[in-house]
Formats: C-alpha cells, sequence, structure tokens
C-alpha cells in the first residue's frame, strides 16, 4: 500500500478520566449513499445530520459534477435536486481519500451513456479498484485504468444487462456499486453474499421507493433489484457512525475513572461487532433509549473505565467491524493476555495497511503485537500496568490510525505523538473538540 505523508501532528497525553455526553457525528457510509442516490433520483432530497467529513465533502462535489444541484443549507443540512440521472462530468471526479466515494459513484455512473474519469490521493490511487471494475464490465461498462485497475481510470457505462454475483469478497462497497449500476440495467440484478455485509445501500434504495428484496438461503445473504426503477427525492436523517463513536468509547473504557457517553450511535447489527467484542474482553458498556431514526436503529451508549481480558475474535465477525480493528488493537493493549484477531486481510487494502500500521505503533509504544498475513495478536499489559507510550507514531496518512493512536496515548505513561493528524478530518472533522470536550489533552502542531 502506498502510505501518505498529510500534515498534522498532534500529541496526547495521559490524564485524569473522560466525563461528559456528546453526540456521534453523522455516519460516513449512509451520507455517501444519501448524496448519491439523491443524484441519481428526481426532485428534491433533503438529509439532516451529513457528515461533512472532507470524503463526503468529495462525493457531494461529484454530484453536482454529474448535473445533480448540492447545497448546504446549515450545518449538517443538506438539500440534493436530482434530475432523474447523471450527466457526463466536464472534468476529472477527485475523489480524495474515499474508496467508498469512488467506489460507489463508479457504480452509479456505470448505468450511462457518458464517460468519466476518477481520481484521488495517492492512498486511493494505491487500493484496488478491479473489484468494481470486473463485475461493471460484466454489466457491460469499459474502462481504461492503471494496472490492476488503479485510479486514475476513465469509465464509459450505458446499455448494461444485470448479473447474478457471488461477491468473492465480503464488501459492502463492490454490493453497493453492482446495486447502483443494477437501477439502470436490463433485467434482475441477484447478489449472492456468502458474508453478509452492511446493508445501507439497500435501506436507502428502499427510501427512495425502489424495490429491494434481500432473502437469507443456505449460501448466504441474496439481494435482488429489477432494473429501470426509478428513484423519488427522500428525507434522510443520517443516525451516528458506530465506527467514530468507537474512539470516544474505547478511550473510556482504558482510561481511569472515566464515563462517556455517545447518543445516537447507529447498532444495525452489521455494524455492531465491536460492541460484542469490546464486551466479551469485559467491557462496562450499556445501551439505553433505543430507538429507530432515518430507518436505522440507533442507541446512546455508555462506556466505563473496565478491566478487560483478551479474546480471540471470532474471525467471522470482521465484516460488522472491518473499520473498527485499529481501535480494538488499542483496547487489547491494556487487556490481560492475548486479543487474537484474524480473517482481516482486507485490512491490508484499506486506506493504508491497518495491520502493519496498527502493529508498528503499537511496539513503539512498548506493546507485544504479532503481524500475520491476515491477522494481528495483541498481548495486552493488563490491569494496574502500564502501557508505555512515550513515542512518536506513523498513522501513513490514515485517519483511523491517527485517530486510534491518540486515544492510546490518553493513557499510557508517556505522551503519544502521532503525524499526518490533518486526515482525521476525512471521517471525524471534530474529533479533537469532542475529545477535548470529555477531558482528553490533545495538542495540535
Ligand atoms: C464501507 C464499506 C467497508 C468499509 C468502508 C465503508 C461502505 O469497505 O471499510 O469504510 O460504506 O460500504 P468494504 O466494503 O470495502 O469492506
Amino acid at each position: 500500500m502506498t502510505t501518505l505523508h498529510a500534515p498534522g501532528e498532534t500529541t496526547s497525553h495521559p490524564g485524569a478520566g473522560l466525563v461528559g455526553r456528546v453526540s456521534a457525528p453523522g455516519d460516513k457510509s449512509i451520507s455517501h449513499r444519501a448524496l448519491i442516490l439523491g443524484a441519481l433520483a428526481h426532485g428534491l432530497t433533503e438529509i439532516e445530520g451529513l457528515l461533512e467529513g472532507e470524503d463526503v465533502r468529495r462525493t457531494a462535489a461529484a454530484m453536482s459534477a454529474f448535473g445533480a444541484g448540492v447545497e448546504r443549507v446549515a450545518e449538517g443540512r443538506w438539500r440534493v435536486v436530482g434530475q432523474g440521472g447523471f450527466g457526463e462530468p466536464a472534468d476529472v471526479i477527485d475523489c480524495g481519500n474515499a474508496g467508498t466515494g469512488a467506489r460507489l459513484i463508479m457504480g452509479a455512473a456505470a448505468g450511462f451513456d457518458i464517460s468519466s474519469s476518477f481520481t484521488g490521493d495517492a492512498s486511493l490511487r494505491g487500493r484496488p479498484m478491479s473489484r468494481v471494475l470486473e463485475p461493471l464490465a460484466l454489466m457491460g461498462a469499459r474502462w481504461l485504468g492503471r494496472e490492476g485497475g488503479r485510479l486514475p481510470l476513465t469509465l464509459h457505462g450505458g446499455k448494461l444487462s444485470a448479473i447474478d454475483y457471488r461477491l468473492p469478497i465480503p464488501s459492502a462497497q463492490v454490493k453497493s456499486a453492482i446495486l447502483l449500476a443494477g437501477l439502470n440495467a436490463a433485467g434482475q440484478t441477484r447478489i449472492v453474499e456468502p458474508q453478509p455485509t452492511r446493508d445501507h445501500t439497500e435501506r436507502m434504495l428502499r427510501a427512495f421507493g425502489a424495490q429491494v428484496e434481500t432473502e437469507d438461503a443456505a449460501d448466504g445473504r441474496i439481494v435482488h433489484l429489477a432494473g429501470g426503477q426509478k428513484l423519488q427525492g427522500a428525507r434522510i436523517t443520517v443516525a451516528g457512525d458506530p465506527s467514530s463513536a468507537a474512539f470516544p468509547l474505547v478511550a473510556a473504557l482504558i482510561t481511569p475513572r472515566s464515563e462517556v457517553t455517545l447518543t445516537g450511535v447507529m447498532i444495525n447489527p452489521l455494524r455492531a461487532g465491536l460492541i460484542d467484542t469490546l464486551r466479551e474482553m469485559g467491557a462496562d458498556l450499556t445501551l439505553s433509549n433505543a430507538r429507530t431514526a432515518g430507518g436505522e436503529r440507533v442507541a446512546d451508549i455508555t462506556a466505563r473505565h473496565s478491566a478487560l481480558s483478551g479474546i480471540t475474535v471470532p474471525p467471522e465477525r470482521a465484516v460488522s467491524m472491518i473499520d473498527e480493528y485499529p481501535i480494538l488493537a488499542i483496547a487489547a493493549a491494556f487487556a490481560t493476555g492475548r486479543t487474537v484477531m484474524r480473517g482481516i486481510g482486507e485490512l491490508r487494502v484499506k486506506e493504508s495497511d491497518r495491520i502493519a500500521l496498527t502493529a508498528a505503533g503499537l511496539r513503539a509504544c512498548g506493546v507485544k503485537a504479532e503481524e500475520e498475513p491476515e491477522g494481528l495478536i495483541v498481548t495486552g499489559a493488563g490491569a494496574g500496568r502500564w502501557v508505555m507510550g512515550g513515542a512518536r507514531v506513523a498513522s501513513g496518512g490514515d485517519h483511523r490510525i491517527a485517530m486510534s493512536f491518540l486515544v492510546l496515548g490518553l493513557a499510557t505513561r508517556g505522551p503519544v505523538s502521532v503525524d499526518g493528524t490533518g486526515m482525521i478530518a476525512t471521517s471525524f472533522p471534530g474529533f479533537s473538540e469532542l475529545m477535548s470536550s470529555l477531558g482528553a489533552r490533545l495538542d495540535a502542531r
């Protein structure tokens, strides 16, 4: 993987317990989808609680380049006026750091008789796109890109035929790209997911008036969508992001005298693997006020400082917590015994090689971390013993690696400095302010 040299360095200092009640920022996956479906639909879509991170802003700019009216009305409140389809953009679409943006937009664009060219930052240009380009080519789209289908690339779509496709890797991005292309393909798109992935696209397509069926069969979950369906603008309320909420929650679990509540966190079971895992490790996590918001179940989650024990995380759980392994590894550094994380090879092709960077950062902070090709094993210090810290950690320009190690530094013996922290704005622009409001000491330089 290419690592980014991103700006910003932040030091986190060990200190007193974290205390407070804050609302979780809007979910990144849902925010991308709301903008894309709004642009594909006819008429007005009103979005509440949109995550205004850099990744999502890139998707907003892309939707306007494809012809939609996109307007920010107030913080988190956006209006999209869709034209019922995509027109040809006049310039290259720059998706920045966002794999979700790039892959979903390519799927949506494939359904139209237009050429569109895509690029991104050094990290995104290093990430595999063939996983979406192969099924899109089977449907009839053409593309020309770099080796392995890497960006920059140009896609030409239109006149697609539906496919029957079994996902070779459990990826909601691939499933979603095929579903979005399938909206404008002739025939029935059928996708088999041996391991069900996050279902936000299916849920949101229904909110925009489309018919999408899912059934659980012996070989996995099957998703069906008939081509030629028209979407109607909708009102979307974006639920809180469990992947972002994970950082302050784990910070509270590892820092003595902490009690933190994150409100409005999405608890969709296809995203909630970290909650189950932390509870198995002995975490004191309480869910309250469970309700439905924007078509998703949400709850308020309270975390209190806890004595954690290492466990073996079931590999089949990876799909429901794939973005949470770096912060789980931080919790594991404070647990008693070994935490074994396997079946996580996908982490090597995320915004960075997250297995390598997590292991390297933990070792720099005095924690035993063993890398496997598709796994990571962390031996924790155990209750009442210090994790040393006192190091400078390379984030590789990866927002989640950066946030994970800033959380670690709140409970180590010495402060932890992390480079490339400017990238945190891709997914959690208010991270430092939110953590500081809970009592964390973070110094940015
Ligand atoms: C996402 C799916 C996951 C996840 C990413 C967001 C989505 O990627 O890692 O942050 O919004 O569909 P994969 O589908 O590639 O596993």
